[in-house]
């Protein structure tokens, strides 16, 4: 892991092999780099595979306040700067990752080779689910980060994941109360008022893969199904036995199909 001076915090970040395409490997809440490692392992000997931890997440600096995802995203622009990445990246991110990777797309496209978008969500939050976001982040600070974890996790796997591994979900969990409260406070304020991004979806002209665990209870098959038929001939895997972590649950299709998707 190092640690690279962005802006005014430092992000950690891991980078693993050296040849093909960059493969940026975005995480989601409130979990780190490391929910990537069965990709991480995988690719690592097709891509120069880049696996951050988000500000406020990991090892890396956390702020106060609200973190945008535009915000997450200028950092990740700055890290490729810092990292001297100059080849155009594959961005692919997780949930939270990909609501980052809309405001990637957004503003920095002429960087993005291609699109994997995991168990995600175009659209904003209603009201209450801004609520109880903010809610969410008071509690948070005061109670610490057990207090996201016990909201979070239940949502997280399908239940033959629950059933059969038993360590990814502890795993999971301590990834989840180890994060800062602060850098989980300033997310959950970041995602409460980001925007809308459907409109973005027809303007997406690389190739671009949708992966949906087929029981995520967050951003469901039926959602993202919408997401994959508003983006011009977006790839579509739907994953058994798996649920909103699917690329952690079930690493072998999303492996097979993210490499098939990449041509290795
Ligand atoms: C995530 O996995 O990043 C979260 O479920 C995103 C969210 O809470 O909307």
């Amino acid at each position: 892991m190092q640690h690279v001076q962005v802006g005014d915090i430092q992000l950690g970040v891991t980078t693993h092999g050296h040849r093909g395409h960059p493969l940026l490997l975005v995480h989601g809440f409130p979990l780190d780099h490391s929910i990537w490692q069965r990709q991480i392992d995988f690719f690592v000997d097709h891509c120069r595979v880049i696996a951050p931890d988000l500000r406020g997440f990991g090892s890396s600096d956390a702020t106060s306040g609200v973190v945008t995802m535009e915000q997450m995203a200028d950092d990740l622009h700055a890290l490729l700067d810092a990292l001297n990445v100059t080849d155009k990246v594959i961005f692919c991110g997780l949930s939270m990752g990909g609501y980052i990777g809309w405001q990637f797309w957004r503003k920095y496209r002429e960087r993005v080779l291609a699109i994997i978008m995991c168990d995600t969500r175009a659209i904003a939050d209603t009201p209450e689910v801004a609520d109880s976001r903010r809610k969410l982040a008071a509690t948070t600070l005061k109670d610490g980060p057990a207090a996201a974890a016990k909201i979070m996790l239940p949502k997280m796997f399908a239940q033959v994941t629950w059933d059969e591994q038993p360590a990814l979900v502890e795993r999971v969990r301590k990834m989840m109360e180890r994060t800062s409260p602060a850098g989980i406070a300033a997310a959950l304020e970041g995602m409460a008022v980001r925007p809308d991004s459907r409109e973005i979806l027809p303007t997406i002209d690389v190739p671009t893969l949708v992966v949906v665990g087929e029981e995520d209870s967050i951003s469901t098959v039926d959602e993202m199904r919408e997401i994959a038929d508003a983006i011009p001939d977006a790839g579509w895997v739907a994953v058994p036995r798996a649920g909103h972590l699917a690329a952690a649950e079930n690493p072998a299709v999303v492996n097979e199909a993210i490499a098939e998707f990449i041509t290795l």
